[in-house]
């Protein structure tokens, strides 16, 4: 196989077919590294939105080490996965803060920052300073295995560690932005896991699954595991018009976000009497409703429920870490996307 031209053929279909995005007009270091924070896990549509606001709202490393960590978060709020909303901020402040404002640019000087790793420091690296470093993502994986025949788990390590190389290689022929933004668009608009389109992807007349029909077999996937049920009782204690509200704390998901006092419990069927036990609360109350929602994340179902009640006029319940806010002032917390489905119902 003649890589060059390979190179050339891909080239040309990237300039002609592939989709304008905001971060691909830029080659602005910040406007990169955020874009790329956001894609790590997020598609590119909903994404995008995200990132213009980001950018409008923050629009250089400066202003994003000076935000207080709450305004990154509301920026975030709804696109899951907080922990790069947080670190974003914790490398803005290390950029400005501990080297001088300098972004590290190089592919092994990024990946000190936190909250990236090999494939974002490979995309930034490439796409800013045009290093030649193959940024490899889920999509690229599926690209290179594909392209390759390469047989490993396309999670492993083994695997890694025979497609860099072979990239990397590739990449001598080419220039090193288009080339990753390139394997990234196959792998998002053509290359797709179940339904490739071969007849018109560029690679087709040198892709080993196309030609030794092999596309259903490449990449090898380990089956994926279930979810984990978890069950989470929330109480929405209502006092007039104002509401108990607590941050999360530094670990477990949503760290940071806030949401009504939460009780996790080991399995279903617990009682709101219980949890005020647990809590050694004996208020009069009343019970204005109740909610159960299931909540869908990637490795967890959560079950939760909602019991919405309302404590007589100022018998505010001090507890530690409650905070007694209205509706208005709630809304302008970062709060998690099942915390924004029960207060719907308030
Ligand atoms: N996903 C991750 N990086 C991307 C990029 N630069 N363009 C489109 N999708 C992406």
């Amino acid at each position: 196989m003649n890589m060059q031209i390979v190179i050339q053929t891909l080239s040309r279909w990237y300039n002609l077919e592939s989709r304008d995005l905001p971060w691909r007009r830029t080659r602005d270091l910040y406007c990169i590294w955020v874009s790329e924070i956001i894609l790590q896990q997020t598609r590119v549509v909903q994404g995008l939105a995200y990132y213009e606001r980001f950018i409008a709202q923050l629009p250089d490393i400066q202003s994003l080490a000076s935000a207080q960590e709450g305004e990154v978060l509301k920026l975030w709020q709804g696109l899951g996965y907080y922990s790069r909303a947080r670190n974003l901020h914790k490398a803005a402040k290390m950029v400005v803060d501990e080297l001088g404002g300098v972004f590290p640019s190089t592919f092994q000087d990024i990946q000190r920052l936190p909250g990236v790793g090999l494939y974002t420091a490979a995309a930034i690296a490439s796409f800013a300073f045009g290093e030649k470093v193959p940024a490899i993502d889920g999509n690229v994986k599926r690209v290179g295995a594909r392209f390759f025949g390469l047989t490993d788990e396309i999670q492993s390590q083994r695997f890694l560690k025979k497609l860099f190389p072979l990239l990397q290689d590739a990449m001598a022929f080419a220039d090193a932005n288009e080339f990753n933004q390139a394997m990234i668009e196959l792998g998002a608009t053509l290359c797709s896991p179940t339904q490739p389109k071969c007849e018109i992807c560029p690679l087709e007349s040198t892709c080993i699954a196309r030609l030794q029909h092999l596309q259903k077999q490449l990449p090898v996937v380990q089956k994926k595991q279930k979810p984990v049920n978890k069950y989470f009782y929330f109480v929405d204690f209502r006092c007039g018009d104002h509401h108990a509200i607590v941050r999360r704390s530094d670990t477990g998901i949503w760290s940071h976000l806030h949401e009504f006092p939460l009780y996790e419990g080991d399995g279903e069927h617990l009682e709101l009497s219980d949890i005020m036990k647990e809590w050694g609360l004996v208020e009069k109350i009343v019970i204005e409703g109740v909610k159960t929602i299931k909540h869908q994340l990637t490795h967890q179902t959560i079950h939760a429920k909602c019991w919405y009640l309302c404590l007589p006029d100022n018998k505010f319940v001090q507890k530690d870490g409650w905070m007694w806010l209205d509706r208005e002032a709630i809304l302008l917390l970062p709060l998690h996307r099942l915390m924004e489905k029960m207060i719907k119902f308030t």
